[in-house]
């Protein structure tokens, strides 16, 4: 089966096809696997990405998040575990586990016929999620209770509401890591978290269960949208197998996103033999 040493995962985020090419071309010996998203597969060149990839030797991470129902899921999954060059794909876990069940069946004849490891991963909470938009989606409401039960002061003050906010928001790392073992019993292959969360879900899924993190930042390196960052040592020493980096090589600060590249590998490196 082909191994993916590199852990880092190169977003192809605001290119078009033509440029996708050229940073595969560029930095294939640097990237260990190339994610297409959303905008790619609205723009319809996904899977033409995925074969550029798989022609020269390099696997792609299929970012389409998959959320429905269970028969929808395994049609989809099927065609996309299939697709040349692809090497892991996605689902919101909040789907469930019929539904993660599809995917992983999908994933398992795939990596049988293809004869390499097809993984499926998926989307716990997605951090971009703030409390009152979770509290709309009655995502918190069995935390609330528990601080209730042990907060239950005076809630009509602000100071009390802001502490009642930030316990509730402290729970979601164990929201996070429920359902990073329902789709671990589901017999997924790992999940995409914070790297806030990366400890917990090790923790709480083992040693085997892959943990792919975004919101990675070099030190120095700007911050651009993401709030809660770590640095490449810090995600590494924490436990995740792969690392979404974007925009600080896409756009670094100094150099070429070559340089760039190599500057967060050689990080890694040092983190992994420290
Ligand atoms: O440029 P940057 O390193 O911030 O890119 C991170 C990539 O990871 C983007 O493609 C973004 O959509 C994705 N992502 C994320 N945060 C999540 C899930 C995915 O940044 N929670």
């Amino acid at each position: 089966m082909k191994e993916v040493e590199n852990k880092v995962i190169l977003p192809l985020d605001g290119v078009d096809y033509r440029q996708a090419c050229r940073l595969i071309d560029e930095l294939h010996n640097e990237i260990g696997i190339f994610k297409v998203g959303f905008e790619m597969i609205s723009r319809g060149y996904a899977g033409q990405i995925c074969e550029y990839a798989n022609s020269i030797g390099k696997s792609v991470f299929w970012d389409g998040k998959f959320h429905d129902i269970p028969a929808t899921v395994a049609k989809a999954s099927g065609i996309i575990a299939n697709l040349p060059g692809v090497r892991m794909f996605n689902f919101h876990c909040l789907g469930g586990e019929s539904m993660i069940a599809e995917a992983v069946k999908a994933a398992q004849e795939a990596s049988a016929i293809r004869k390499e490891r097809v993984m499926v991963l998926g989307v716990t909470i997605l951090t971009s999620m703030t409390y009152a938009n979770a509290r709309r989606v009655g995502l918190f409401q069995q935390y609330e209770e528990f601080v209730y039960l042990n907060f239950p002061s005076d809630r009509e003050s602000t100071e009390e509401d802001t502490l009642h906010a930030e316990l509730v928001l402290e729970r979601i790392e164990e929201l996070v890591a429920d359902l990073a073992l329902m789709a671990k019993d589901s017999g997924a292959d790992g999940v995409i978290c914070s790297p806030q969360e990366i400890r917990v879900v090790r923790q709480t899924c083992g040693d085997d269960f892959v943990i792919v993190t975004p919101a990675v930042r070099p030190a120095g390196a700007d911050h651009n949208d993401q709030a809660r960052v770590m640095t490449p040592t810090q995600a590494i020493q924490l436990g995740a197998n792969y690392l979404v980096i974007g925009r600080p090589i896409l756009q670094p600060g100094s150099g070429t996103p070559l340089d760039a590249a190599k500057r967060i590998n050689d990080e890694i490196a040092q983190a992994l033999t420290a």
